[in-house]
């Protein structure tokens, strides 16, 4: 496994590996690995085989982050993520600094942006989220050069922006999308469930709950999506640290929300865990 922290010598190694018709496969991620993050290496090497090259970043976006976020105290580990990567079979990692992906920020002033399926949710709650996303996810795809690209569903409205953007913006990419993977108790595997006190990650299995819930209720016949709003409020209000940013249903291409819920359709939720934002969704 090689580490590589230059911008330039990433896209001059991927360019070598094209020139030997190697196809790369490449995940995206911010770091602090853990087994959500190892699941998409394990579906980037069974896409291109043991001759083709899986290609790991590591890199905190700062444009991703809003400025009253967790930017600064995001939590890093290179050692830790380095020896997953090593067990996983990654053969590079991509770890630059900000001086390699940005600069001097002054000089930087070109973004890129998907106007439609970016402005609810994760939009609305985040609003220069996503131009971070898509600008160095452009970024990245031009330095590892991927044949294939593979996020997670858990992310399911980034997966969703990013693959507008490689249709609209025509980068040679296939974007592939793996399941959520979870704690035993339902919680979706996240680099911020750290920040979560004990007390706070017992009551953050509420997420799941609540999909749970939105499955059962629509399982039989479609329902309101007034009613149902109503009884996962109510389920929320049994955790005394939560506080509900958005929950949503939705046409999962179009986004559309809808209100009659029914098989089908995707459910999104956002809720506040303490100081600790938690996402999760899933397809009803
Ligand atoms: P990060 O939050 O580190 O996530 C990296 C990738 O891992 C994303 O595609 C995300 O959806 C996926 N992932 C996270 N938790 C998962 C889980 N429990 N199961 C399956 N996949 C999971 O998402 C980002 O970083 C950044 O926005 C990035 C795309 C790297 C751009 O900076």
């Amino acid at each position: 496994m090689r580490v590589i922290h230059s911008a330039k010598s990433m896209q001059e190694t991927a360019l070598g590996f094209k020139r030997q018709s190697k196809s790369i496969a490449f995940v995206p991620t911010m770091g602090f690995l853990h087994q959500g993050h190892i699941s998409l290496v394990h579906h980037a090497r069974q896409a291109v085989g043991k001759d083709g090259i899986v290609v790991l970043s590591i890199y905190v976006n700062p444009t991703q982050f809003g400025p009253n976020e967790d930017l600064s105290k995001y939590p890093r580990d290179f050692e830790r993520d380095s020896s997953l990567c090593q067990e996983a079979g990654v053969d590079i990692i991509f770890a630059p600094d900000d001086a390699q992906m940005y600069g001097n920020r002054d000089s930087f002033s070109t973004f890129v942006v998907e106007e439609k399926l970016s402005v609810g949710m994760e939009g609305s709650s985040r609003p220069t989220h996503f131009r971070g996303v898509t600008t160095v996810v452009a970024k990245l795809f031009n330095l590892v050069l991927p044949d294939l690209a593979i996020f997670g569903a858990k992310d399911y409205q980034q997966a969703a922006v990013v693959e507008r953007m490689v249709h609209d913006l025509n980068f040679p990419v296939t974007i592939s999308v793996a399941p959520t993977v979870r704690e035993q108790d339902g919680l979706a595997m996240s680099s911020r469930n750290k920040y979560l006190s004990a007390d706070e990650r017992q009551q953050a299995t509420i997420l799941w709950k609540m999909l749970q819930h939105a499955i059962v209720r629509v399982s039989a016949q479609a329902v309101r999506s007034a009613v149902l709003l109503n009884e996962l409020e109510e389920k929320l209000a049994s955790c005394p640290s939560a506080k509900l940013d958005y929950i949503e249903f939705f046409d999962p291409e179009t986004f559309h929300p809808v209100s009659e819920v029914k098989k089908g359709m995707q459910m999104a939720v956002a809720v506040l865990m303490g100081k600790t934002r938690l996402i999760d969704n899933i397809r009803l």
